[in-house]
Formats: structure tokens, C-alpha cells, sequence
């Protein structure tokens, strides 16, 4: 498994990890499950991870850990697993407006990580219509006010040297999974 994967001499197989991130909303799982379908179809091994499943608990952040201590834990324990069965390509998605800092704990949690970075974009009616489109419960208005936020503060970081920007706005699934395919098996580390 993971034949096409560079070797680092040293310490193994390097592992390459494809983050994938954005404002709330904007389309990433969705996104992740097509490229995991896509991937698929040209029998390239791959695991998804949803990094918002690593610390989705109350309270959090848990009494006396870090913000992000949870989260690296769990992808350090869940990594181990995939990597003992031979998996080489990982693709991680998350909100991750602070990018620079959650790069840290992902590149902590997975030895040798080769990480390339895709945000997705949307302009803002796009992106209410997808909250609204998803969200059907209690929360709704709050994720809208939490995804607007996370927009405007998107908006004001730049962002770290290497990550790929790419506007989904008026765009299918299909094709901006395949622009994203093409960045990371072309290559575009962060
Ligand atoms: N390119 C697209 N075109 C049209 N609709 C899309 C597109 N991408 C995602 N969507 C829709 O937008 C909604 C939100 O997508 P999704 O749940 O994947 O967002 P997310 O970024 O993973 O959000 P969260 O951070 O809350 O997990 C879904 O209803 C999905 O079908
Ligand atoms: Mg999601």
C-alpha cells in the first residue's frame, strides 16, 4: 500500500497529508467524500479524517489540556493504526482559522507528515445558503453567526506560505474535488 509515496532514509514512509480547510459550512466534508471517491476510483489508498470527531466533548477543552492536546492525542492514536495497516496518504478537514498553530499539532501527531494545505472559499451568500441548507436544528442561527465569523476572520489572517486557495463559489463538488486532487498529487506541499 502507499507505493507511490517518497522515502525518507532516516525514518520511514513519508506520509502525506492533505488539509483541508475553511469556514463552517463551506463544503469540506462534502468535498473530502468526493475526493475519497475519486481517489478510489483510481485505487489510490487514502483515509479521511473529520478533525472536528477528535474533540467533539463536553467540556471542552477538557479540564487541565491545552486547546488543542485532545485533538493531537487522537490523531496520533487513530495515525498509528492507519499507518500500521500501510496507509501513506491522509486527508484531514477542519475549520482551522488559525492555521499556522493547527499545522503544529497535525505535523506532532503524524511523524514524517508532507503537508499540503487547500482552503476553501465561498462568498457569503454562498456560504449562507449551505449553512442553511444543512442546518435544520437548534443550532442553525448560531452556526450561521459562528460561520460568518469565521469568514471575517479568515479574511484578515494570511495565510501560511504554500497553502492553495480555492473559491468554490458557483462551482460542483465533482470539480473542485479534482482541483484538489490535482494540487495534492501534483505536489503543492505547504
Ligand atoms: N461545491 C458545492 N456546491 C454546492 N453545495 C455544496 C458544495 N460543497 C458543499 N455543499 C453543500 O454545503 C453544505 C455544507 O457542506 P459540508 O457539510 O461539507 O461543510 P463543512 O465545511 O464540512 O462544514 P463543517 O465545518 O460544519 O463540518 C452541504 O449541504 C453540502 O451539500
Ligand atoms: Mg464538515
Amino acid at each position: 500500500m502507499g507505493g507511490d509515496a517518497a522515502r525518507d532514509e532516516s525514518s520511514g514512509p513519508v506520509t502525506k497529508v492533505l488539509v483541508l480547510c475553511g469556514a463552517a459550512g463551506v463544503g469540506k466534508s462534502t468535498t473530502a467524500y468526493e475526493i475519497s471517491h475519486q481517489l478510489g476510483r483510481a485505487d489510490i489508498p487514502h483515509a479521511v479524517i473529520d478533525t472536528d470527531q477528535l474533540d467533539q466533548v463536553h467540556p471542552w477543552p477538557p479540564p487541565g489540556l491545552a486547546p488543542d492536546e485532545l485533538s493531537r492525542r487522537n490523531l496520533a492514536a487513530v495515525w498509528t493504526n492507519l499507518a500500521e495497516v500501510g496507509h501513506t496518504r491522509l486527508i484531514l478537514t477542519g475549520v482551522f482559522v488559525t492555521l499556522e498553530r493547527e499545522l503544529t499539532w497535525i505535523a506532532d501527531a503524524v511523524p514524517g507528515a508532507d503537508i499540503t494545505a487547500v482552503r476553501l472559499t465561498a462568498d457569503v451568500p454562498t456560504l449562507e445558503h449551505r449553512v442553511r441548507r444543512r442546518e435544520i436544528g437548534s443550532e442553525a442561527a448560531g452556526q450561521l453567526t459562528r460561520t460568518l465569523r469565521q469568514y471575517a476572520d479568515l479574511r484578515r489572517r494570511p495565510e501560511p506560505p504554500g497553502t492553495t486557495v480555492i473559491d468554490t463559489t458557483g462551482r460542483t463538488v465533482v470539480s473542485v474535488a479534482a482541483e484538489v486532487v490535482g494540487v495534492w498529487l501534483g505536489g503543492g506541499g505547504a
